[in-house]
Parts: structure tokens; C-alpha cells; sequence
């Protein structure tokens, strides 16, 4: 295992820059809540993108495009005073910051890996007859899988982008808009305020949830997987990649255990010593999963990565 300091690494306790506000804006389509208070939400439809890039903005141009297919609901509101706990704006600005910046190398490692998954993933799909797919992502943060989603996703995908940290989002708007505007599909993005242990979902609702780097995260995690189980259709899939508790290693397995207090602190609630494949191979009937190390990623090169489905 290498133990060399990484991009990764480096990205858990980034300098704190000031932070980049953005209002919580809420726009509300047809079939997405009203009135939302608690959530951010930001409709986005991709012609309606690219007419504003174009400088054209007239109804005429701006076709109907992919539409929001799911109506959000009010999360469980126990839950959500239990998982979405407090937070400190400044930490928010200097962790969305890290991510935004800071995890081009670990995106670079896990190209392939994430391009075969959401491949897998896709292709079930259309074998399946379904070529609009509503989606989650949890703890989507910057939406670095934005690219997969769009240029892979069968012709429309009405994705609901879940993360408890609002400050992300003007990260996550900057990587949706370079996305959209390579792919030819329809893509409907929401930005939601919220937390995988309390998802704003109805059930049976998704026909896949995409989780990276966000089960080491999450205060539960089985109680996060049992949402997810709620919210899938049957049949429907959970795509996942994670860094996790060294499986080869039991020294270095040691020294995961003895930094998940710091890494909680520095990394938001990050854990360097979660079993999680284990946990998913116990919440969902059929898993796809394998464990592997990357090179050059200490304390988070063991991961686990698959697709698991309801
Ligand atoms: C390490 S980041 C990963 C972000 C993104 N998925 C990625 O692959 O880069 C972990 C994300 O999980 C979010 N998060 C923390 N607690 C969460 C929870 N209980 N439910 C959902 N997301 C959570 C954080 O705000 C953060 O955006």
C-alpha cells in the first residue's frame, strides 16, 4: 500500500479560501415542489442552458426538454432532525472549495473504473426498455459523475442531486453546464438540499442511485442504504464507489482506525474505517462488488465499487 501524501489526501484539510456565496435560490417546475423552503432546488433543462449561452432566450428556441418525471416529497421529518445536523457555513465553502479543485487526480485514477460501471449500468437500463431514467445521486457534491451521467444515460434523465452541503452547488452548476453542453441527451438536474438517511423521494420512485466518496460519509450508513432500497423501483440499481477499511493490510487497517477521529473533523464527517461493501452486500439482494487499491490515494486507496441492485 503506498503511504505517500496524494491530491486526496490533501483535499480532506485544504486551505480555507473565502467563501463563494450563492443565494439559495428555489425556481419550482410543473411537477417539482412548490414553495420549497427547506430545499434548494434549481430546475436545469439543457436547451434552456444553451439558448442562454447562445444569447437566445425565446420560448420558440427554448423547446421542451427533458422534464422533471419525479414529484419531490417532504423528507421524513424525524430523520432529518437526526441525520441533517447543523452546519458551519465557513467549513461548507472550504470542503466544497477542496473538492472542487483538489480531486482532478483521483477523478483521473477512477476514469475507467466509473466509465465501465455507469456502462454496466446503463446498458440494464435500455435492456430493460427504459430510456428515461430518474435518478439520485447522494452526496453528489460537485457532480463529478455529471459527464457519465449526461454522455452515457439512455436519451433523458431527470436526476435529483442530494448533498446537506449547499455551498458545493455553484461547483457542481459549473460542471453540469460543461457537461450539457457535450451531450445530445435531455438532462433535467434539481439541486437538493438534503441527506441519504432522509431522502425527499417517493417510494419505488428511482430507476438508479449513484453514490461516490459519500457512504464513508453518511451517519448511517444502513439506515442511508434502507432509504435507497425505498426509493428504487424494483429492479432499480445502485451504483457505487467508496473508499473503504483495508481488506489485505491489517497494520494499515490500524492506522485507517486510529485517523477516523481527524478525518471526521477535516474531511465532513468522513470515515477511513467503514466496511461498506459488506454493509451493501447485506442491505441489497444482488451485488455486483469487488475490492480493490489504488495507487498513490493512502489512507483512501482500499475502495470497493460495484453496482447493487434493490
Ligand atoms: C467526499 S464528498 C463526495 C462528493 C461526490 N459524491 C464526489 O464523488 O466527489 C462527500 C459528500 O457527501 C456529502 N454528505 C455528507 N453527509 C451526508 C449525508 N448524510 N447524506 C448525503 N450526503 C452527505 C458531503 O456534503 C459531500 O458532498
Amino acid at each position: 500500500m503506498a503511504t505517500t501524501t496524494s491530491s486526496i489526501a490533501r483535499a480532506v484539510a485544504p486551505p480555507r479560501p473565502p467563501p463563494r456565496t450563492r443565494p439559495r435560490t428555489v425556481a419550482s417546475a410543473t411537477n417539482a415542489r412548490a414553495n420549497d423552503e427547506d430545499h434548494v432546488v434549481v430546475i436545469v433543462r439543457r436547451r434552456a442552458l444553451m439558448m442562454a449561452f447562445a444569447g437566445c432566450a425565446c420560448a420558440s428556441c427554448a423547446a421542451p426538454n427533458a422534464q422533471a418525471m419525479v414529484k419531490l416529497i417532504e423528507s421524513d421529518a424525524a430523520a432529518s432532525m437526526t441525520y441533517d445536523v447543523a452546519r458551519d457555513a465557513g467549513l461548507d465553502a472550504t470542503f466544497a472549495r477542496g473538492m472542487a479543485t483538489m480531486m482532478s487526480g483521483f477523478e483521473s485514477a477512477v476514469k475507467e473504473r466509473k466509465r465501465a460501471l455507469f456502462e454496466t449500468l446503463f446498458a440494464t437500463m435500455r435492456d430493460t426498455g427504459r430510456d428515461e431514467l430518474a435518478m439520485c445521486e447522494i452526496g453528489a457534491g460537485t457532480l463529478p459523475n455529471i459527464d457519465f451521467i449526461a454522455s452515457m444515460a439512455p436519451r433523458a434523465v431527470d436526476l435529483i442531486a442530494i448533498d446537506p452541503n449547499d455551498a458545493m452547488r455553484a461547483f457542481a452548476e459549473d460542471n453540469l453546464a460543461a457537461a450539457l453542453a457535450a451531450s445530445d441527451n435531455e438532462v433535467n438536474v434539481r439541486f437538493v438540499h438534503g441527506v441519504a438517511e432522509a431522502l425527499p423521494l417517493p417510494d419505488n420512485s428511482m430507476d438508479a442511485v449513484v453514490s461516490t466518496l459519500t457512504l464513508c460519509s453518511v451517519v448511517d450508513q444502513r439506515v442511508a442504504l434502507k432509504e435507497i432500497r425505498r426509493v428504487l423501483k424494483p429492479g432499480g440499481a445502485l451504483l457505487f464507489l467508496e473508499h473503504v477499511l483495508s481488506e489485505t493490510d491489517p497494520k494499515f487497517a490500524e492506522l485507517q482506525e486510529k485517523l477516523t477521529p481527524l478525518q471526521i473533523k477535516a474531511a465532513d464527517g468522513c470515515h477511513l474505517n467503514r466496511r461498506t461493501l459488506d454493509v451493501i452486500r447485506d442491505e441489497f439482494s444482488a451485488v455486483d462488488g469487488e475490492y480493490y487499491e489504488l495507487d498513490g490515494f493512502w489512507v483512501i486507496s482500499p475502495q470497493v465499487s460495484g453496482i447493487a441492485v434493490a
